[in-house]
């Protein structure tokens, strides 16, 4: 038996060794880890269980047959996550620059199929040069083969991309079928075509750092979600995010431990400033009511006047959606409104309960918002809003006007629980522009415009710059003080724990893409 085992044992090392010593020390040295470091780092120590270590290519062009590398470029498999079952596949750039083809994709296959099977997460550790050049057409197949089983996955299990190298052409698809991109800063780049090819075309000198890096895709594309200085802050991150998240559609997220303590936040009655124009940050509010230091704060560079996150509220996971008064007086525009409802849909997807905080002064003007689709775009906002069917929970903290009211978690578009502290201002716009607009003759007429204007503003705010007309229609449920904020969202989140909304029989609905 024993030349059995040693031919065996053979094998393993082998394949342990990726590309060689010399290119792992040039991985190393760029400063990153090799495909099986990140496994390792990622999930439960000694949890892992690798799948397909001996598969290899079937290519004999350009010299490959020479080439053979066991595992074939990508390290596949499963392991735990706080003992939480999760598939990987870890790409190995020091295996033909990780380059994914024939047998490669069937490796990251098979693990995708693996996932949907029996419903956990899919974590993919990007790292490659794109398509394996020699093998010609099997390796766009390969992408194809995979991009397929990302979209039927999607919203059966999560799937999560992290991209720690090069990730370029068509490649940068799979990514971005994900629920979720993190890159890290500095040695991760992912664009459609290169340098290169846009000098050709457009005449553009362009880094690939500007063109396609962590920060660029973090802030102005908004392709990646999160973003990390270095690879161990990166798999931290990867493992943090599995934590709010449930294995599949069908589990409820994992919920931690809570002892009921004083609930009341005395601090939030004085956060909103008596000047109604002047800004706060909302991440104080929500920092207030969520448990402590709970929170993962999602596109936290991308559409500043919008924040979107995890968090918890009594050991239970909730997805946070808020204006932000403190950027651009957190006025709704295009980017704010889809990254809004890209999160909203994955809360939807995976049973996660939303709780929204408004203050908004309604979608921002002007020819570049108008003309670039907000109407589109704001619409995607309302659409997931209005087919989200978990709980749903609403503070207005100040300012809710126009169609901004209605698109941010309504009442009218299904929210279940809808609080108002006596700051709210609910209206159709703010007391000055109504003032102008409804009294434009008597204000003209007047002997001293200005005071009539004053008068008249100050009788608009009376009647509807205040949360009380839209709670004696019932809009709001309750007017609350600010510190009761969240023991009233953990009453409200036990009491909606059983809720059950269906959407109407349906092949899928056509949100306004
Ligand atoms: C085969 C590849 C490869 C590829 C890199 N290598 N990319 N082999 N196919 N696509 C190999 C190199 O030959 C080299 O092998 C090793 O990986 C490391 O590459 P280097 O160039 O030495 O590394 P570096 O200087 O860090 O540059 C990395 C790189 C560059 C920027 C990724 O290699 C590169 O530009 N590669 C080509 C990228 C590309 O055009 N891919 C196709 C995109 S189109 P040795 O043996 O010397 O170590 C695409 C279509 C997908 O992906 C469509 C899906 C729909």
């Amino acid at each position: 038996m024993k030349e059995h085992f040693d031919a065996l044992d053979a094998r393993t090392s082998k394949a342990l060794e990726g590309g060689g010593a010399e290119r792992i020390a040039a991985q190393h040295k760029k400063g990153k880890l090799t495909a099986r470091e990140r496994v390792d780092l990622l999930l439960d120590e000694g949890s892992f269980q690798e799948l397909g270590q001996l598969v290899t290519h079937r290519s004999t062009n350009f010299g490959l047959d020479k080439q053979k590398f066991l595992g074939d470029g990508v390290v596949t498999g499963y392991g735990t996550i706080e003992g939480r079952l999760v598939y990987v596949f870890s790409q190995d750039f020091t295996v033909l620059g990780g380059s994914l083809a024939e047998a490669h994709a069937q490796k990251i296959c098979r693990i995708m199929d693996l996932a949907m099977q029996n419903g956990a997460p899919v974590i993919g550790l990007n790292d490659s040069g794109g398509a394996r050049i020699q093998e010609g057409v099997v390796s766009l197949g390969g992408y194809a083969d995979i991009f397929y089983r990302n979209v039927r996955s999607s919203g059966v299990v999560p799937q999560i991309s992290a991209i720690l190298g090069p990730c370029a052409g068509g490649a940068v698809y799979s990514p971005a079928l994900t629920d979720f991109v993190l890159m890290t800063e500095g040695s991760s780049y992912m664009f459609v075509t290169g340098p290169n090819v846009v000098k050709t075309v457009t005449h553009e000198e362009v880094s690939s750092e500007d063109l396609g890096g962590a920060s660029t895709h973090a802030s102005k594309s908004g392709v990646a979600h999160f973003t990390a200085p270095n690879e161990l802050d990166a798999i931290r991150q990867l493992r943090q995010l599995v934590g709010y998240i449930p294995s599949n559609c069908e589990e409820e997220p994992p919920q931690l431990p809570y002892t009921p303590g004083d609930e009341r936040r005395p601090a939030l009655d004085s956060i909103i400033p008596d000047n109604p124009n002047q800004p706060y940050d909302i991440r104080e509010v929500l920092n207030s009511v969520i448990d402590p230091d709970s929170s993962m704060e999602v596109h936290a560079e991308y559409a500043r006047n919008m924040v979107v996150g995890f968090a918890r509220v009594a050991g239970r996971t909730v997805g946070c959606v808020a204006n932000q008064p403190a950027t651009l007086a957190g006025v709704l525009d295009i980017d704010a409104s889809t990254k809004a409802a890209r999160f909203v849909r994955f809360c939807d997807a995976f049973n996660i309960p939303l709780l929204v905080f408004v203050d908004v002064p309604g979608f921002l003007p002007g020819t570049d918002q108008e003309w670039r689709g907000i109407i589109t775009h704001g619409a995607k906002l309302l659409y997931a809003f209005s087919e989200a069917t978990v709980p749903r929970i609403t503070v207005i903290t100040r300012k809710a006007y126009g169609g901004a009211y209605d698109v941010m978690n309504s009442k009218h578009i299904g929210c279940d629980m809808n609080y108002a502290w006596p700051s709210a201002e609910i209206a159709v716009m703010g007391a000055k522009g109504a003032a102008e607009i409804i009294f434009k003759g008597e204000i003209t007429q007047a002997a001293d415009p200005v005071a009539k204007l004053t008068e008249k503003e100050n009788e608009y705010k009376q009647q509807f710059a205040n949360p009380y007309e839209a709670a004696a229609r019932g809009y709001v449920d309750e007017v609350i003080r600010p510190s009761q904020t969240r023991e009233k969202i953990i009453a409200a989140l036990e009491m909606l724990r059983n809720k059950v909304d269906k959407l109407p029989k349906k092949k899928h609905g056509n949100i306004p893409l």
